[in-house]
């Protein structure tokens, strides 16, 4: 077999790995296009009284609605989400609680127990998931965060 045949065998070879590799990515890919995910509104009353009234879309995590948004939510979500500050606890009401889609993990009540103002309907808003069932809850942020990091 002559070389410049094996050369082209070879790129041969790793072209089709590479696109193997993406057609896979692409297959198991479900994030929705931006356009087409739901808009949904969330509204974070501060201990001051202050209300903000926000957007944020469906299957962004509380605190990806915080961050995109830039809301003035001192030391809020310390840990991007990685369930090691708990500086995201928020306080939702009983109902919205209830309806929350997933419960919280192990994981996350170890965190839940380092945070300050602890209710029986406290989250971490990294792990709560907007749903186009939460659109328009409101949710009350503690006077104090705790960064369980320090
Ligand atoms: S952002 Fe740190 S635990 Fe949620």
């Amino acid at each position: 077999m002559s070389r410049s045949f094996l050369g082209v065998a070879s790129n041969y070879s790793r072209y089709k790995n590479s696109t193997v590799a993406f057609q896979t990515i692409r297959r198991i890919s479900t994030t929705q296009p931006l356009s087409e995910k739901q808009e949904v509104n969330i509204t974070f009353v501060k201990a001051s009284g202050e209300i903000i009234k926000t957007k944020g879309k469906v299957g962004d995590t509380i605190l990806d609605i915080v961050v995109n948004n830039e809301i003035d939510l001192d030391g809020y979500g310390a840990c991007e989400g990685t369930l090691t500050c708990s500086t995201c606890h928020l306080i939702f009401t009983k109902e919205v609680y209830d309806s929350l889609p997933d419960k919280p993990t192990d994981e996350e009540l170890d965190m839940l127990d380092l945070a300050y103002e602890l209710s029986d309907t406290s989250r971490l808003g990294c792990q709560i998931v907007m749903t186009k069932e939460l659109d328009g809850i409101e949710v009350r942020v503690p006077s104090t965060l705790n960064d369980a990091r320090s």
